[in-house]
């Protein structure tokens, strides 16, 4: 079977970003039905201007195609202020237009975040809404939100700790399932031949 595609991003720009890790280990410990590619380019959109999308620039279509293109969307996601990064909300706004033909519309989205005492389960809870709402197929469960991890991940997306890894794991074959299911019931809902 062809595996399902997903892409990946982090929403810190920090070197040594625990976000970082996490997108890196979702890679390494996605299950073979889920080929995960890893895109460090969304610093470079632009900010949400709505004046833009009549020509969009091209790297705003690349964001566009790479979501259209893709089955998941992984976000590693951390928290400023109880609420998304800049890179992270920015991103997600882009994805969620133009309105009449929403990019992120029919994706599997799934959060792993490490952050402060939380989790970063503010960060998530919001976005985690309003893209079910605006046709994202929202993995929920089981939630990644790790607190205070920093020490336990390095950088090329390893850990020592094998509940982190359990943790990630466990929420990439959460995304097969969810892409199994919508994928069932679109053949239950075609009309027959
Ligand atoms: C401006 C700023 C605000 C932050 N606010 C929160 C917060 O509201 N909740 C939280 O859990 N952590 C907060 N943190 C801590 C970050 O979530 C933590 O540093 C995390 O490791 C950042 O992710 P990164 O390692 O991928 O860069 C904040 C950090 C910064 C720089």
């Amino acid at each position: 079977m062809t595996p399902y595609r997903a892409i990946a991003f982090s929403g810190s720009l920090r070197d040594g970003s625990s976000n970082t890790a996490l997108v890196r280990m979702a890679q390494r410990l996605a299950p073979p039905q889920l080929a995960v590619d890893i895109i460090d380019w969304l610093d470079q959109l632009p900010w949400m201007n709505p004046d833009l999308e009549p020509d969009p620039p091209a790297i705003l279509q690349q964001w566009w195609t790479a979501l259209r293109d893709a089955d998941a969307l992984i976000v590693g996601m951390p928290e400023y202020n109880w609420s998304p990064t800049p890179l992270a909300k920015n991103a997600l706004d882009w994805a969620t237009r133009p309105p009449d033909d929403r990019a992120i519309a029919g994706t599997a989205v799934a959060f792993l975040s490490a952050a402060g005492r939380g989790g970063g389960a503010n960060a998530q809870a919001n976005l985690t809404t309003i893209l079910g709402y605006l046709g994202a197929h929202m993995v929920e469960e089981p939630p990644v939100r790790l607190s205070s991890v920093a020490d336990r991940l390095r950088a090329d997306g390893t850990t020592d700790d094998p509940e982190i890894e359990e943790a990630v794991r466990a929420k990439m074959e959460a995304v097969v399932e969810a892409l199994r299911a919508r994928d069932a019931a679109a053949t239950d809902t075609a009309p027959e031949a």
